[in-house]
């Protein structure tokens, strides 16, 4: 945080500390140098006089006061990085294959060898209530083929109630170094038992106790509540080192019926290739819809 905090306010700062306000450096940096990370900007920030060195989370000026919480207005607007150069556009001849199975297996791959990307398995996973109302969260892919995608929760959370309900989902892939994004839209049905124990046991002993004590999505009086039921199991594990799969607890696969690749450029024209399953009696007219396999066809979107 001190670290985040440092980095995130020595420019203005150092500006600042050469008379300068910190609205005004800040814009100056954001539109004069459109490759250096991004930072914040307020249009309400106070002048800061002090040198960076000087600086931390506990003295920065009214970095917690109501007062700045009232006139907060951070503006982003310059928040901004390059993308992919025109060379090196996502067309549909680099498809892998005219289904999108193939065509995410390349893509993981080459994430899960990019450096800077530490989770590739990491995504955020939207459900909805049987009303509408959205909720979304990152959840960790731990399976994939053409069954569909795998992950696992507790039943009784939020998603999983959703689930419960409304069994329709969005996921949501940003693999940021490589510019790439991946979206699946489909339904989820649960994994067997089996499947769920299996998992289950292959993870360390302590995620087991971890989630075999959390009344997941629920309040709790405090940390100190969930600490205590961790001691308490965790005095009882045996010597097999092991923890009974709570019934709440288990896998969901994800059946997709739309899965859309996404890869940034810097001018805004995005590519966007979707894959759909073909709609009963429609024929591809290999203008906008073209044939795909196994039942799917592929259309290129506007950014
Ligand atoms: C990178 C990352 C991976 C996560 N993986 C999982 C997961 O696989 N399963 C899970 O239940 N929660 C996972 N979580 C926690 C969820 O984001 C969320 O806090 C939790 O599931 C409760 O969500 P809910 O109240 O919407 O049901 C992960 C969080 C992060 C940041």
């Amino acid at each position: 945080m001190r670290r985040l905090l440092a980095h995130r306010f020595s420019l203005p700062l150092a500006t600042a500390a050469l008379g300068v306000g910190i609205v005004t450096a800040s814009s100056s940096i954001l539109n004069n140098h459109p490759q250096r990370r991004p930072i914040f900007t307020s249009h309400c920030a106070p002048k800061i006089n002090k040198p960076a060195e000087a600086m931390s989370e506990e003295n920065i000026p009214g970095l917690y006061s109501q007062d700045k919480l009232r006139s907060m207005s951070i503006n982003i607007t310059g928040m901004r990085i390059p993308y992919h150069g025109k060379n090196e556009s996502f067309t549909e001849d680099q498809l892998v294959a005219r289904e999108p199975f193939s065509q995410f297996n390349n893509w993981f791959e080459r994430a899960a060898i990019t450096e800077g990307i530490e989770e590739p398995n990491a995504m955020c996973l939207a459900t909805a209530t049987k009303d509408g109302k959205p909720s979304c969260r990152m959840v960790l892919l731990k399976g994939y083929g053409i069954d569909g995608f795998k992950f696992f929760t507790n039943y009784c959370s939020r998603k999983g109630r959703e689930l419960e309900e409304n069994p329709w989902v969005s996921l949501n892939f940003y693999w940021e170094p490589m510019k790439r994004c991946i979206r699946v839209e489909g339904r989820v049905e649960r994994l067997s038992v089996e499947e769920s124990t299996e998992y289950f046991h292959s993870r360390p002993i302590s995620s087991q106790v971890g989630a075999a004590i959390s009344p997941q999505s629920q309040p709790v009086p405090g940390r100190e509540f969930l600490l205590e039921k961790e001691k308490e199991l965790l005095a009882n594990v045996g010597e097999n080192k092991c923890v009974d799969k709570p019934e709440t607890w288990g896998g969901f696969v994800v059946i997709p019926d739309v899965i859309e690749f996404w890869q940034g450029q810097t001018n805004r024209i995005h590519d966007r290739i979707r894959f759909r399953k073909r709609a009963p009696g429609e024929c591809p007219d290999n203008v906008l819809v073209h044939e795909g396999e196994n039942g799917w066809v592929f259309e290129r979107l506007a950014p």
